[in-house]
C-alpha cells in the first residue's frame, strides 16, 4: 500500500505532462468544440455512483475518466460563442498559476507561512485600488467571487457602521442588483424588512430620488438607514448607478456605499471603462471579480475597501494556537481580514498574467469586449424584425425578435424557443433573461477571443431560427 499517497518522480513527471497536453488540447481546439455539454443524471450517476474505491487503480485510466467523461461533461464558459451570463474567458497563465499555487500547497493565510504570496496579493490589491482611485490607506482581500466579495463587504459595513447586528437597520439597492446581495443580507441575519429594494428607472439605474425620500422616511420611522449597495455593471444589462449621486446620498445620511462591481468593475483597467465608471473612487467598498473581466480563472474575487483597518476591525480574532503568527508592522497576515483562515494565493494567477501579458494587453481585451457589443447592437439593429432593447452598455447588449403580429405574451414565448432552439444547434449560447416583464435575448461578448465571425454566425443562426419558427407559426 503507498500509505504516504506519493508517486515517484516519473509518475509525477508523466501524470503532469499528460494534465499539461490536457489542458493545451483544450485550449487550442475550443472554438471548435460544442458550446454547451449536459449529461443526464442517469447517465452520469450510471457510470460514477460507485463504491468508494478501495484498491489504488491505474492513473492513466482515471485521467482518461476524466477527460473523457467528466471534462466532456462541463459547458465552455472561456468558448468564444460563450455569450451568456457572465463568461468567464480565463487564460493559460493563470491557470498554470493555479496549479504552481496547488502544486506547492501555498497557504496564503499568515505572513509566517506564505510572505512572497501575502506581498503578491498586496501589491494586486493596491494595483486595483489605485486603477480604482481609492486613497493610499484602501486595501482589500482576494476571495472566492463576487457572491462571497458582497457578504464580506456588508459584513464589514454593519460592524463599521452599527457594531453588531440591530433589527432598524436598513440597507437600500436596486430591483436590478445581484441576487447575492439579498442572499449575503440573509445569510447575515437581516429580515426582510431591512431589505428595501429601489426601483431602477428605464435605463434600469437605481431611481436615485425615491432612495433619498425612502431613507429619509425610514429616519422619521426611527429605522436605521446605515449601508447603500449600488451596481457598477448590472447582471442584466451592464448599467452602471448613479455612484456620484448615491454617495452624495450616503455622504449625508452617514451611510455606507458598497459598489456591486463583481462584473463592471474590472474594465476599470480601459479608458473608456474609467468613463463608465465615473464615481466609483466615491465608494467605501467595491467588489471588482478578476474571474470575469480581467480574465481570470474561476475562484478570483475581491473585495476593496477604503479602509483597510475596516477588515481587520471586522475580522480579527487573536487565539493562542496562532500568537505565533503576529505580524510585525510591514507584515499582512491576510486571514485576519477575511473569514477565511486557510486560504489559497489567488492573487497569484493575476500578477503572473499581468506580468507576462502586461497590463496593455487587458486593456485591449477589455476594449475588445466593449467592440464586440457595440458590432452586435449595430447588426441587431440592421435585421429586419429584430429590436435593441438594451442599448451596448458595459460589454453586455439585449435584444429580441419583435415580428409586429405577435402579442406580448407570443413574443415572450418567441424569444424563449429562439434561444432554446440555438442551444440545440450547440454554435453559441445566448440566454434569455427578463427586462420589466419582457423576454429579451441577452449577450455578453467579453471573451477577447471571439472574432467577428463568431458573432456573424451567431446572429445569423438566430435569425435563421427565428424565422424558421414565425415561419411555422404563420
Ligand atoms: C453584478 C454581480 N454581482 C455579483 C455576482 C456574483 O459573483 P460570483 O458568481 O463570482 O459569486 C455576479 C455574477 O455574475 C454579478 O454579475
Amino acid at each position: 500500500m503507498n500509505k504516504e499517497l506519493s508517486l515517484s518522480s516519473a509518475e509525477m513527471r508523466q501524470l503532469g505532462y499528460q494534465v499539461i497536453d490536457i489542458i493545451i488540447d483544450h485550449f487550442d481546439s475550443l472554438p471548435d468544440k460544442p458550446v454547451l455539454n449536459i449529461g443526464s443524471p442517469e447517465s452520469l450517476r450510471a457510470q460514477f455512483d460507485q463504491a468508494l474505491p478501495e484498491q489504488p487503480g491505474d492513473v492513466d485510466s482515471v485521467l482518461s475518466l476524466v477527460r473523457d467523461q467528466i471534462l466532456k461533461n462541463i459547458s465552455h464558459g472561456d468558448h468564444p460563442r460563450f455569450f451568456a451570463f457572465i463568461p468567464g474567458p480565463s487564460n493559460f497563465v493563470g491557470a498554470m498559476a493555479d496549479a504552481l499555487a496547488a502544486g506547492f500547497n501555498v497557504c496564503a493565510s499568515n505572513w509566517l507561512e506564505a510572505s512572497g504570496p501575502a506581498e503578491i496579493e498586496r501589491i494586486c490589491i493596491r494595483w486595483l485600488c489605485d486603477l480604482c482611485a481609492l486613497p493610499p490607506e484602501s486595501g482589500g482581500t482576494f476571495l472566492s467571487g463576487g457572491s462571497m466579495a458582497n457578504l464580506t463587504a456588508i459584513a464589514v459595513a454593519r460592524h463599521i457602521k452599527l457594531g453588531q447586528a440591530d433589527s432598524s437597520s436598513q440597507v437600500y439597492y436596486a430591483d436590478q442588483a445581484h441576487m447575492s446581495i439579498s442572499r449575503g443580507l440573509r445569510v447575515l441575519g437581516f429580515a426582510s424588512h431591512q431589505m428595501t429594494r429601489i426601483s431602477t428607472n428605464n435605463s434600469f439605474r437605481m431611481d436615485t430620488d425615491l432612495l433619498r425620500t425612502r431613507i429619509e422616511q425610514d429616519k422619521k420611522e426611527g429605522q436605521l438607514p446605515f449601508c447603500v449597495i449600488a451596481t457598477a455593471g448590472t447582471t442584466n444589462t451592464g448599467a452602471v448607478d448613479n455612484l456620484a449621486v448615491i454617495a452624495e446620498i450616503c455622504q449625508a445620511n452617514n451611510m455606507w456605499l458598497h459598489v456591486d462591481g463583481a462584473f463592471g468593475a474590472g474594465a476599470i483597467l480601459s479608458v473608456k471603462g474609467q468613463q463608465q465608471l465615473k464615481g466609483i473612487e466615491l465608494a467605501d467598498s467595491i467588489t471588482i471579480d478578476p474571474h470575469k473581466w480581467l480574465f481570470q480563472p474561476i475562484e478570483t474575487g475581491c473585495l476593496l475597501v477604503r479602509d483597510q483597518r475596516n477588515l481587520r476591525q471586522t475580522f480579527d480574532e487573536s487565539p493562542e494556537y496562532l500568537s505565533d503568527v503576529d505580524a510585525a508592522d510591514e507584515e499582512i497576515n491576510f486571514y485576519q481580514h477575511t473569514v477565511q483562515l486557510t486560504r489559497q494565493t489567488r492573487a497569484l494567477k493575476l500578477w503572473m498574467s499581468l506580468h507576462v501579458f502586461g497590463a496593455q494587453a487587458f486593456r485591449e481585451a477589455i476594449d475588445s469586449g466593449f467592440a464586440n457589443a457595440e458590432y452586435i447592437e449595430n447588426r441587431i439593429s440592421g435585421m429586419t424584425d429584430w429590436e435593441i432593447v438594451t442599448r451596448a452598455n458595459l460589454g453586455i447588449v439585449t435584444f429580441r425578435h419583435a415580428p409586429a403580429d405577435y402579442s406580448a405574451t407570443e413574443l415572450n414565448e418567441l424569444n424563449q424557443s429562439i434561444s432554446d432552439r440555438l442551444s440545440e444547434t450547440n454554435l453559441a449560447f445566448v440566454a434569455t433573461t427578463i427586462l420589466k416583464g419582457v423576454k429579451t435575448l441577452r449577450m455578453c461578448p467579453i471573451n477577447p477571443r471571439t472574432t467577428r465571425s463568431d458573432i456573424d454566425n451567431t446572429l445569423a443562426q438566430l435569425d435563421r431560427i427565428a424565422s424558421d419558427i414565425t415561419g411555422h407559426l404563420s
